[in-house]
């Protein structure tokens, strides 16, 4: 669990725009305000590609919010590569040196992921990517895991009608994976250079090792427990029984022999080959249900984005089978009915946001599964009319209650983001996960790399929740080969003028899509630039359970007591939530000389905003060496690359 945030936020002004802060102002402790008064916002006409609705009155931010003044941002001239960790975010950024587009960095950065950061990177999890290339062509591909054939409705389900321990850790956990078919099918698409040098990278830093760092050596300490269940687990990640220590070489011979198979042969290997047959006996070692037909027959799919407008700006995210794209979607088109908005951090803002969101994540659980499986009613989830009636149903000045049911548990770090934007203008965003903290906890005999508990990702237990405290419904019932709903939230954001704006995503459970949705609403309503965007404190409700959560020393008592007045049960965090890793292109500094003479088409800069960034260290990621570097590139341009954070915090 994160209690505090680690050291390494720092702030800088980017781009010569700087950061407008949101006010803070001071509130005597423990006086509580009145109630907000009524919210009398009249509706506005959404049909139009118009802008910003506008705020009205001052943003209201706790004094001691630590975040404003620490979060960093680091500025590229012409491309970037944001990941949890720096020597993928290297292996990105000389991708794109050798004149690889962002797909290919974004395999590449995938594969490096898995071995620098395994307790999310991943050959043995799953994941969704949206791609958008400089010609306006937006897809979205669905690498999810998916049920084996042998999985049935009530596999995980006790004799008291609970959900089994089974569901998250061990060999019935894991679903069919599908991180090496879908980058794969990305490069195969999109890409542009030869498969085997995305790849090699990886085989590199796994092959002859490298400095495992504070923040990896925590999360193995965490799980070692988990971890010492498995004998090749244990092998893989612990030394007599104990996480190594920061700074220990870590050389992973397995995870590089599995990786040059891969690089060698494709996903072949990997769903019908050798690979196949090591996955196949590890089943065979714990009660694991996957089988060889089961390998045989993954495929990714390429699926339709979607698309939301929201006050003149374009959103591309993903569809089912997750949840994350058509949550995201409710709550935006719920709040675009109200102009001008109340302030951040205001009650009558926090508490329009929270039903907005309890509305959105009670048809989340009612309607969203596998899109293969069951029929969702996607166009009147996703229209402006349906969210008219939802938002007819707030009542602005008092909580709907939702049923309850039992709380969710403390926000992990189990998946990672990243964010890819190249020279030419071609984005990536990625979310990839095992689930759990290295997922089930299971790693491949011989083949060195974990695999995934996303099993738990199904409504294991009908009525009971999940391991992010989700109850979900019939829709995501576990059937063979369906696809479990996921939260993961990657998105891509045009500005009203159809400029690429922002990359973002995050991990964090059933948090995701709330993350993903403030920071675009910080950035977009509230005018903040994205540091100051990411850096707000946030909250979270998912309807079920009916707790409004509240990141802890963020917002004003007033606020918070306003908000309990109105009926909200207000449970505040002992831990700062979802890292977002996110890029964004300040366009304002766009205005302003470009700094490179020769500057390729895009000349504004992109600015990079991690929440925290304890991993960062000067010989990792200094913009002036990299900008040095860049120089002598045969395409003249500033590239930053930098670790985020989703792994940061202890
Ligand atoms: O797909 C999902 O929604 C989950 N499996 C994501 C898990 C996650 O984000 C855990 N990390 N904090």
């Amino acid at each position: 669990m994160r209690r505090s945030l680690g050291l390494g936020l720092l702030l800088v002004t980017a781009c010569g725009g700087g950061i407008k802060v949101p006010e803070t102002i001071p509130v005597a402790p423990g006086v509580p305000g009145p109630i907000s008064p009524a919210i009398a916002l009249p509706p506005v006409d959404t049909s139009a590609r118009s802008a910003a609705g506008g705020v009205a009155g001052r943003a209201l931010i706790a004094p001691d919010w630590p975040l404003t003044q620490r979060v960093r941002s680091i500025a590229a001239e012409h491309a970037m590569v944001v990941t949890s960790h720096p020597l993928a975010s290297d292996v990105g950024v000389d991708i794109l040196r050798r004149g690889g587009n962002a797909v290919d960095a974004a395999v590449a950065v995938a594969f490096a992921l898995a071995v620098v950061h395994p307790v999310a990177g991943n050959l043995g999890g799953g994941g969704f990517m949206v791609v958008r290339m400089h010609d306006d062509t937006v897809r979205t591909l669905d690498f999810r895991e998916a049920a084996p054939s042998g999985a049935t409705r009530s596999m995980y389900v006790d004799s008291a009608g609970n959900a089994r321990q089974s569901s998250l850790t061990g060999h019935l956990s894991v679903g069919v994976p599908g991180s090496v078919a879908g980058l794969f099918e990305a490069h195969r698409r999109f890409g542009h250079l030869p498969w085997k040098e995305l790849v090699a990278p990886a085989v590199r830093l796994a092959r002859e090792g490298h400095t495992l760092d504070g923040v990896r050596s925590r999360q193995i300490t965490r799980e070692a427990e988990r971890l010492a269940r498995f004998p090749a687990s244990r092998a893989q990640f612990l030394v007599n029984g104990e996480a190594p220590p920061a700074g220990t070489w870590f050389v992973q011979p397995d995870v590089a022999r599995t990786l040059q198979l891969i690089a060698d042969s494709g996903p072949q290997v990997f769903y019908g080959g050798s690979i196949a047959e090591l996955i196949v006996q590890e089943m065979a070692r714990g009660g694991g249900l996957i089988t060889r037909d089961d390998l045989a027959r993954y495929r990714a799919k390429w699926r339709d984005p979607i698309e939301i407008g929201y006050r003149g700006y374009t959103i591309y995210t993903m569809p089912p089978p997750s949840g994350g794209g058509v949550t995201l979607a409710e709550i935006l088109n719920v709040m675009e009915g109200y102009a001008p908005l109340p302030p951040f951090g205001s009650a009558r803002l926090m508490h329009l946001q929270t039903e907005a969101m309890r509305r959105a994540y009670a048809d989340r659980n009612a309607f969203l599964g596998d899109p293969d499986f069951v029929d969702i009613p996607l166009s009147r989830l996703l229209s402006k009319s349906y969210a008219a009636t939802l938002r007819a149903d707030i009542d602005p000045q008092r909580a709907t209650p939702s049923p309850p049911a039992r709380g969710a548990r403390s926000e992990g770090t189990e998946t990672t983001h990243y964010s890819i934007v190249d020279a030419d203008g071609n984005a990536v965003s990625c979310t990839t996960t095992l689930n759990n903290d290295f997922g089930s906890a299971v790693t491949v005999t011989g083949a060195g790399f974990l695999l995934n508990d996303e099993m738990d990702d199904f409504m294991t237990a009908p009525g009971k929740p999940n391991l992010f405290g989700l109850v979900q419904g019939e829709a995501n019932a576990i059937a063979p080969g369906k696809r479990m709903l996921s939260g993961m939230t990657p998105a891509i954001v045009l500005d009203p003028a159809g400029r690429l704006f922002l990359v973002l995503g995050s991990p964090g459970g059933s948090r995701i899509t709330t993350a993903v949705y403030q920071v675009l609403s910080n950035a977009i309503d509230q005018d903040q630039p994205l540091a100051a965007a990411v850096a707000a404190p946030r909250l979270h409700h998912q309807a079920v359970p009916d707790t409004l959560h509240l990141e802890p020393d963020g917002f004003v008592q007033l606020s918070i007591d306003s908000l309990e007045a109105m009926g909200h049960k207000v449970n505040v965090w002992s831990y700062k939530m979802g890292i977002t890793t996110s890029m964004s292109r300040d366009w304002r500094a766009a205005a302003a000389p470009a700094a490179a003479p020769a500057a390729p088409p895009i000349t504004a800069p992109f600015v990079f905003f991690p929440r925290s960034l304890p991993t960062i260290a000067p010989a990792t990621a200094p913009p002036a060496t990299l900008a040095a570097s860049a120089l002598v590139t045969p395409r003249p341009f500033m590239i930053v690359s930098t670790p985020t954070t989703d792994a940061s915090m202890a």
